[in-house]
């Protein structure tokens, strides 16, 4: 029976055809499974930036995914309804349509699986969905559109699959052919982040965002007693975030806690936080200064340009 089922499922994942859409320079396509249309991705893009998402119509999901800087949160740690603070930095939504897993700990699959998570979160906008609903069907702007959660979460997730950003100093230097796209001190830094990164944050047509989706440990979070405070995936281990425009993004891991790439770089060279289950990746390492300013050159050099 529960080999029926499985199989069942299978079958039903193979039928779904999806619709490729090309991306930026330095990203490859987006496969969706339906193309939206203008007017939902407009309306997407309303209902992003409309704080009556909120019970208390004060906070919109650009309060903690700001565009002014990189569609993340400048804070340390984001303030949703009545000042309520969570535990954990707002990740850029920039180029989010290609993770496989979304957040920190990859808890939420799809962009329209984790819209329903900021409405109903009681730290965030704390909005009962069916309560939402009856809102938006009351207010003269929405109620002729006769929204369902669905159609609410399919275009907030349209919107977001709008908001790519490649083309990149470093994608024209490595994809567009333009040798001069890179200075030379970004290109040493290349070099750098090929012997002490790259095995993570990993490079390719298939790792367009730096990173191999996987959940380390790098000793992020631990107390002074040497106790993770946030165990995140398990065992403290997050998700390894893209590094596409994280020069934009400061402050810098799952919880806010470096405020510049050089302290992140610093953070790295010195080893880490010793914890019981710290990744065996994360180990002192040799750098001078002069290459660790190579290396943060590197990283700036992957801010990248929305399509729109
Ligand atoms: C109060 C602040 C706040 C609000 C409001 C908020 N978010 Fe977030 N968002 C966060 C935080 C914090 C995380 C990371 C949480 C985690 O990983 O546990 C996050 C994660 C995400 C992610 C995952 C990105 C990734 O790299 O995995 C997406 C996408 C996202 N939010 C979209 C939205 C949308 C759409 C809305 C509005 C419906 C919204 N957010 C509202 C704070 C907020
Ligand atoms: C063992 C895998 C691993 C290695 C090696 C590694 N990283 Fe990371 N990186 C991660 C993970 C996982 C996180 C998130 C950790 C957390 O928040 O708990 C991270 C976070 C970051 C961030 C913060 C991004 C943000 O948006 O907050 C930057 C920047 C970064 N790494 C750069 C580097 C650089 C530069 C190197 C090489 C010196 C490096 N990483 C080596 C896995 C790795």
């Amino acid at each position: 029976m529960k080999y029926l089922v499985l199989v069942m499922l299978s079958l039903c994942s193979c039928q779904q055809a999806l619709v490729e859409v090309p991306g930026p320079l330095g990203l490859p396509p987006l496969k969706v499974e339906r193309v939206a249309t203008a007017e939902e991705i407009a309306l997407g893009k309303k209902l992003f930036f409309d704080t009556k998402l909120s019970l208390d119509k004060t906070i919109s999901c650009a309060s903690c995914h700001n565009p002014e800087t990189g569609f993340a949160d400048a804070r340390k740690v984001s303030v949703g309804v009545g000042g309520k603070t969570g535990k954990r930095n707002a990740p850029t939504v920039l180029n989010a349509a290609y993770w496989r897993v979304q957040f920190w700990d990859g808890r939420a699959g799809s962009l329209e699986e984790q819209a329903a998570g900021p409405m109903g979160n009681e730290l965030e906008m704390n909005h009962k969905p069916e309560l939402l609903i009856a809102r938006l069907a009351a207010d003269p702007e929405y109620g002729p559109m006769k929204l369902t959660l669905d159609k609410v979460f399919f275009a907030i997730a349209s919107y977001e699959r709008t908001l790519l950003s490649g083309n990149s100093a470093f994608d024209r230097y490595t994809y567009g052919g333009d040798k001069t796209a890179l200075s030379s001190e970004a290109i040493e830094g290349f070099k750098v982040f090929g012997r002490h990164c790259v095995i993570c944050h990993t490079i390719g047509p298939k790792d367009a965002l730096f990173t191999d989706e996987q959940f380390h440990n790098v000793g992020i979070g631990v107390n002074a007693e040497g106790v993770l405070v946030d165990q995140g995936r398990g065992k403290g281990e997050f998700r390894t975030p893209s590094l596409r425009n994280v020069a934009r993004t400061a402050p810098y891991m799952h919880d806010g806690s470096l405020k510049t790439l050089k302290q992140v770089v610093d953070f790295y060279v010195g080893g880490g936080n010793s914890n019981e289950h710290l990744d065996p990746l994360i180990r002192p390492m040799e750098m001078s200064g002069r290459e660790r300013d190579a290396l943060v050159a590197f990283l700036e050099s992957l801010n990248g340009v929305e399509a729109k």
